[in-house]
């Protein structure tokens, strides 16, 4: 069984044949954006592969237009949702593709804690700092 190494994570799958980058990095909680659901009309789930590119599927032309649009492309970016895995690879994923790096995503985790802490010092929610 082909093996996904996500360096980043430090971790290493086992992947039944055939299935997508962005299937294994979903299916073990790591996190790969991925707006348009995996329909290949976006260039958020954008990886470079590291090892075993040649692993992979191989990249249609419509996965290419995609990618064209995708922050800090490379010779090995790959989109993740259309790139099917065959054999042993090894994957990173771009800071562009990782919603914990998203500023939307961390203006809003700022804007929860921000409530958060409104609501505990309004006395609506217990704060975990001051449990009563
Ligand atoms: Fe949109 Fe892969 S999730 S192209």
């Amino acid at each position: 069984m082909p093996k996904a190494t996500f360096p980043q994570v430090n971790k290493t799958f086992e992947v039944p044949d055939g299935f997508t980058i962005l299937e294994v990095a979903l299916n073990n909680d790591i996190d790969l954006e991925h707006n348009c659901g995996g329909n290949c009309a976006c260039s958020t789930c954008h990886v470079v592969v590291a090892e075993g590119y040649e692993n992979l599927s191989p990249k249609t032309d419509e996965e290419q237009d995609m990618l064209n649009e995708a922050e800090g492309l490379t010779q090995t970016s790959r989109l993740s949702c259309q790139s099917k895995i065959y054999g042993d690879i090894m994957v990173h994923i771009p800071a562009s593709s990782n919603p914990l790096n998203n500023p939307d995503v961390a203006e809003i985790e700022r804007l929860l804690k921000e409530k958060e802490r409104q609501l505990a010092q309004a006395g609506v929610l217990k704060s975990q700092a001051n449990p009563a």
